[in-house]
């Protein structure tokens, strides 16, 4: 069974109402809907929007279903200056860049315990989802995706992530489910369409363009299951 988080509704409902024999449950506060998508046996959940309701929605999955993998499909904001609004960003590696130990001589983004700052995405998942943008013809590129608590809306923020971690885009749970696949080894990815800039315009782009981009990650990922099933 293949698990797919999406933070908002708009990000998983057009999933969950395409599944056959759903089954529903609820634990934790997040309901979880099971059932075959597209000849795939997955598990959809909305995990709310942040690092802490990400984790603790891959963590209750990752429990009650034990997914063979976990994929985070949703939005983001560009930063790398050659996507645009509705590319895609398949994640090779995520990063929390709100993880800040730097004042003890750390670098920045290090997750302690682990000791690393990237942790690195399932190169299947994301060869079958490169595949299917192809096929698609939608535009995707592969590179790094920072999460944070923060809707980045501002050049000075978005050039700071930027330049510190090189990232692609950023979003808000992407990592964070990457955090908890990887204490649990879990192969886990991250598809994500562009919304918006990250920079002043993102107030006005995202609440145009967020829709639309939760759509153009779920095609992607509905034709990737073809690859995955
Ligand atoms: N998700 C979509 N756009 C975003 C942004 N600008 N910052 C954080 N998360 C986002």
């Amino acid at each position: 069974m293949i698990g797919i988080i999406g933070a908002m509704s708009i990000e998983t409902e057009a999933i969950i109402r395409e599944l056959q024999k759903a089954e529903e449950c609820t634990v934790s506060g997040v309901r979880f809907v099971k059932g075959n998508w597209s000849g795939t046996e997955v598990v959809v959940a909305t995990s709310g929007v942040g690092k802490v309701f990400a984790a603790l929605c891959a963590e209750a999955m990752i429990l009650k279903y034990q997914p063979e993998c976990i994929i985070n499909s949703g939005v983001a904001g560009a930063l790398d200056p050659a996507l645009h609004l509705l590319n895609v960003v398949i994640g090779e590696d995520v990063v929390q860049h709100d993880m800040d130990t730097s004042p003890l001589g750390d670098p920045r983004g290090l997750l302690s315990g682990i000791d690393q700052v990237s942790l690195p995405a399932d190169q299947r998942l994301n060869a079958a989802f490169e595949k299917a943008a192809a096929g698609l013809e939608i535009p995707a590129l592969r590179g790094r995706v920072a999460s944070g608590d923060q809707f980045i809306a501002s050049d000075e923020k978005r050039n700071d992530v930027r330049n510190t971690f090189g990232a692609a885009c950023c979003e808000m749970e992407g990592a964070a489910i990457g955090h908890v696949c990887y204490v649990n080894e879990v192969p886990f990815a991250v598809l994500r369409a562009i919304s918006d800039g990250a920079a002043g315009d993102a107030k006005m782009d995202y609440p145009a363009f967020a829709a639309k981009a939760a759509e153009q990650s779920i095609k992607i990922l509905k034709k990737a299951m073809e690859e995955l099933r």
